[in-house]
């Protein structure tokens, strides 16, 4: 049965901002949130820990199905543990986009994160929340920004988290994701139709949540019976 609960679903290449703006909208309207990537990122620390190749579909898939995670507040805990801080290392989000190719991988998390649909709402933040999760969805943004924009801000976090690298490797590495995540056979990265679009190059990101609440304000002003 269709869902009335509504959705806006905020897609977008890695370091966009798509992750600042979901949880600036979801807090704005007291809705939940989903932060989609932390489920691949945690079946990409699952199979890291376990010895599972990141290229072993089937292995991967069963990860996937059998994911003992939980979302707690600030916390994400896999077989009881916090690993909320480990997920956001660069080396898990590499692999994450790796697993993420797999169809295996994909349908194991499409219903867990479908269950995150509860009232009054929900924001989605990111790749195939409007095109393959969520296409009913009212309300679909897709953020971007340039790639020396998204390395610079990825270089200024790691930094601040005591971890040295280039803005040169970081660029290098966000392109291949981009590539990857752009050019898979399964869900790959694109504007579903009739998204809103965001470029966050040179824009702060409290001008863009402004902006998806306007636009959501809009969607439900035209829906509603005058
Ligand atoms: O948004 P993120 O950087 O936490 O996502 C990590 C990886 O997970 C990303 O490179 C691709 C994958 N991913 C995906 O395939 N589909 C999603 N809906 C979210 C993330």
């Amino acid at each position: 049965m269709a869902s009335t609960v509504p959705v806006i679903t905020v897609d977008g290449p890695a370091a966009s901002g798509k992750g600042t703006i979901a949880a600036g909208v979801a807090a704005a309207l007291g809705w939940h949130l989903l932060d989609s990537g932390a489920l691949y990122r945690l079946v990409a620390l699952a199979a890291l820990e376990r010895g599972v190749a990141v290229d072993a579909a089937p292995a991967l898939a069963a990860v996937a199905a059998t994911l003992d995670a939980e979302f707690a507040g600030d916390a994400i805990l896999l077989g009881g543990r916090d690993v909320a801080a480990r997920l956001r290392d660069p080396d898990v989000g590499a692999a994450a986009s790796r697993v993420a190719v797999f169809p295996g991988v994909r349908q194991a998390l499409f219903e867990r994160q479908r269950e995150f649909r509860r009232a009054p709402g929900l924001v989605a933040d990111g790749r195939d929340m409007g095109t393959v999760v969520f296409p009913d969805a009212p309300l679909k943004v897709f953020v971007t920004a340039s790639a020396e924009e998204r390395a610079a801000r990825r270089h200024k976090q790691l930094i601040a988290k005591g971890i040295s690298v280039t803005i040169d490797s970081l660029l290098r590495e966000l392109r291949e994701r981009d590539e990857r995540d752009a050019n898979r056979a399964e869900a790959p990265l694109r504007p579903a139709p009739g998204a809103l679009l965001i470029d966050t190059t040179a824009q702060a990101a409290g001008q863009s949540i402004a902006e998806v609440l306007a636009a959501w304000r809009g969607a439900t002003a035209t829906r509603s019976p005058s």
